[in-house]
C-alpha cells in the first residue's frame, strides 16, 4: 500500500519544508536499534516545540515510513524494538499524534489521515512479523533435538544358515575347490535324465518334487547335483568344485524336513581320483567343522549318479550318541551322500570316463547347523523369529 503522501499533488508541492535540506540523512533501522538498547521506552524523535507546520510533520511521517519499510524484525528481541518505536504508546508515530495539536487546525486533517495510515502499516507489519517468527518457532520445534542420547541401534546378525554355508566354503577353497552356482528351476534332464536316473525309476519317488503342471519337463530341483552337471558341460577336467544352494522337495514340513532346504555339492574329476581321496576330504571337512573328538563312518548306499555310493554319519553332536529326536535314537546322523562319479554321468557330459575318474558329494546345510550348534527343530530356520536369529550375532 502506497500511503497517500508520497502521491502528493503539485499543488501541495509548497507545503515542502524548508528545513528540507538540513534534514538529517536517513536512518538505517538497525543502528537505530542499536542506538535505543538499553534506553527503554523513551522519545525517539524531538519535534521541535514551536507550532509544527504541516511540512515539518509530512517530512517526518515520510521518513518514518521509509524506516518501517526498510525494518526486518528478525529475532524477538528486534520485533520488541520494532514495536516500542513504531506501535508503542511513547513511540514516534505516538509522538506524532501528540505534535498534532500544534498544527494548524487547517491542516491538521490532512497530517491526521497521513498519521493514521502510518499507525496502520506499523500494525500490519508488527503482526506480520509476530506470525513468522512463531511460525519460525514452531519449525524450530519440530526439528530433531541433537542433544538427546542416541536410540541403540538393533544390529542384525548372519542367518546361521549363512554362517555355516560360509564356513563350509572356507574350508573347501583352503583344500582348492571353487565355487560354482546353478539354476533352481530346471528341466528333468539336469535334475534327473543327466545324472543317470532312468526315466519312471523309483530312485525318482525319493527326491519328489514341484513340477509346473504345464510343462512336466520344468521343476524346482532337489538337490544341487544339477550343477555338478552344468559344471562338466562347460567344463574339462581337472575340475574341482563345491556349489552351495536352495533345493526343493514335497516333502510333510516337521522339526527334521521341510520342502525347502539348502545343499552343498561338490566334485572332483581328474585322472586318478579314488575312493580314498573322497574318503580323505570328507574326513578333513568334518574334524575341520566339528572338531578332532567327531567319530565318521562311511555307510554303503545308493544313488544313480554315483557307483560305490556311501552315506557320511557323524556321531551326534546334540545327544553325545545316546539317543535323540535328531538322531532318532541312533547316535549317529547322516550329514551327506556320496560316491565315485558315475561312468554314464561323465559320459552324458562329454568326459571320456576310460580317462577319468571323480568323486562327488553332497550335504544338508540345515543339518549340518543343528548339530554345530544344538538346534533341535529345522523349522526355526524359516520363522524369522528374532529370539532365535538374535543367539548367532557374532558366529
Ligand atoms: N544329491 C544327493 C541327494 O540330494 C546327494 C549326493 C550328491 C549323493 C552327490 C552323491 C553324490 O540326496
Amino acid at each position: 500500500m502506497v500511503p497517500s503522501f508520497l502521491l502528493l499533488t503539485q499543488a501541495q508541492q509548497p507545503y515542502r519544508s524548508i528545513f528540507h535540506s538540513r534534514k538529517a540523512p536517513l536512518m538505517n533501522p538497525q543502528r537505530l536499534i542499536q542506538k535505543t538498547v538499553g534506553r527503554g521506552e523513551q522519545n525517539f524523535v524531538s519535534l521541535p516545540k514551536s507550532r509544527l507546520t504541516i511540512t515539518v510533520m509530512l517530512d517526518r511521517v515520510k521518513e518514518i515510513y521509509q524506516e518501517i519499510e526498510q525494518f526486518d524484525a528478525r529475532s524477538k528481541e528486534e520485533l520488541e524494538h520494532f514495536r516500542i518505536r513504531y506501535v508503542g504508546r511513547k513511540g514516534v508515530i505516538a509522538e506524532l499524534f501528540e505534535g498534532l495539536k500544534q498544527v494548524p487546525p487547517a491542516d491538521r486533517r490532512a497530517v491526521g489521515q497521513e498519521l493514521n495510515e502510518l499507525k496502520e502499516l506499523a500494525q500490519q507489519r508488527l503482526k506480520a512479523y509476530t506470525t513468522a517468527l512463531e511460525d519460525q518457532d514452531d519449525e524450530a520445534s519440530d526439528a530433531p533435538d541433537l542433544s538427546l542420547p542416541v536410540v541403540p541401534n538393533a544390529y542384525g546378525g548372519a542367518h546361521p544358515l549363512n554362517v555355516v554355508r560360509q564356513q563350509i566354503i572356507r574350508i573347501f577353497s583352503r583344500m582348492g575347490f571353487s565355487v560354482s552356482d546353478g539354476p533352481e528351476i530346471e528341466s528333468d534332464w539336469y535334475n534327473f535324465g543327466a545324472l543317470n536316473f532312468p526315466d519312471n525309476h523309483p530312485a525318482r519317488d525319493m527326491q519328489d518334487t514341484f513340477f509346473i503342471a504345464r510343462n512336466p519337463d520344468v521343476l524346482l530341483r532337489t538337490h544341487t547335483s544339477n550343477v555338478q552337471i552344468r559344471l562338466m558341460e562347460h567344463q574339462k577336467p581337472p575340475l574341482r568344485s563345491i556349489m552351495p544352494g536352495r533345493v526343493y522337495r514335497n516333502e510333510a514340513i516337521s522339526a527334521r524336513a521341510h520342502c525347502l532346504f539348502h545343499q552343498v555339492e561338490g566334485l572332483y574329476v581328474d585322472t586318478n581320483v579314488s575312493f580314498r581321496d573322497l574318503k580323505d576330504t570328507l574326513y578333513h571337512f568334518v574334524k575341520e567343522m566339528f572338531g578332532q573328538d567327531v567319530r565318521i563312518r562311511f555307510r554303503p548306499s545308493f544313488f544313480p549318479f554315483t557307483e560305490p555310493s556311501a552315506e557320511i554319519d557323524i556321531s551326534c553332536l546334540i545327544c553325545k550318541g545316546e539317543g535323540c529326536n535328531v538322531c532318532k535314537q541312533s547316535g549317529w546322523v547322516e550329514i551327506a551322500g556320496s560316491g565315485m562319479v558315475d561312468p554314464n554321468v561323465l559320459a552324458n557330459c562329454g568326459i571320456d570316463p576310460e580317462t577319468y575318474t571323480g568323486f562327488a558329494f553332497g550335504m544338508g546345510i540345515e543339518r549340518i547347523t543343528m548339530l554345530k550348534y544344538q538346534i533341535r527343530d529345522l523349522r526355526l530356520f524359516t520363522e524369522n523369529d528374532v529370539r532365535f536369529l538374535k543367539q548367532f550375532q557374532g558366529a
